[in-house]
């Protein structure tokens, strides 16, 4: 029998394994227009996954989990943004675009690997409530993707927008 995985834990799993899939629709993509409408998808997605991070889920483990983890979390997340600024709102004919796209992806693949080898693992053995925490998760990624759907769609870089409004996670206790 297995052991199903904490919300918190499931909820952030399966958002990494979505952007697993639209980096490989990347990699099938024809058309300049299909590379930007999937890159526009894997921007969305990594920011809000990011967001949702920072401001309820390392701070949760915060004192649960070892802090040099946490701390490098963050600030690979940092560099993480760096480079999704980078092609947000860009397309192939941008120079770098698809060699950026390839580092977001090693990028990612590199921060998810250590997210649920060794934060989640610690997460899942302390004392967390993670299924508590996981609703939380969820009821703030639905309220910022509502957000982000009611704005005009000509408006530019509507995730970032939605994402500044709502505030920045705390990064020290
Ligand atoms: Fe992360
Ligand atoms: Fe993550």
């Amino acid at each position: 029998m297995f052991l199903k995985d904490p919300k918190a834990i499931s909820l952030l799993k399966k958002d990494h394994r979505a952007v697993d899939k639209l980096f490989l629709q990347y990699e099938t993509a024809e058309t300049p227009q299909d590379k930007v409408d999937v890159v526009q998808e894997i921007c969305q997605a990594l920011m809000l996954h990011a967001h949702i991070e920072e401001k309820l889920f390392y701070p949760a483990l915060r004192g649960k989990v070892k802090a040099d983890l946490l701390d490098e979390a963050f600030v690979e997340h940092e560099s993480l943004k760096e480079l999704i600024a980078k092609i947000d709102g860009k397309g192939p004919d941008d120079a770098y675009f698809d060699a950026h796209v390839t580092v977001l992806r090693e990028y990612v693949h590199h921060h998810v690997k250590e997210e649920e080898g060794q934060i989640m693992k610690e997460a899942e053995a302390s004392n967390v409530d993670l299924d508590d925490l996981g609703e939380k998760l969820e009821a703030l990624k639905l309220k910022l993707e509502q957000k982000i759907g009611q704005m005009e769609p000509e408006g530019q870089h509507k995730h970032v927008e939605v994402l500044q409004m709502d505030g920045r996670g705390i990064r020290h206790h």
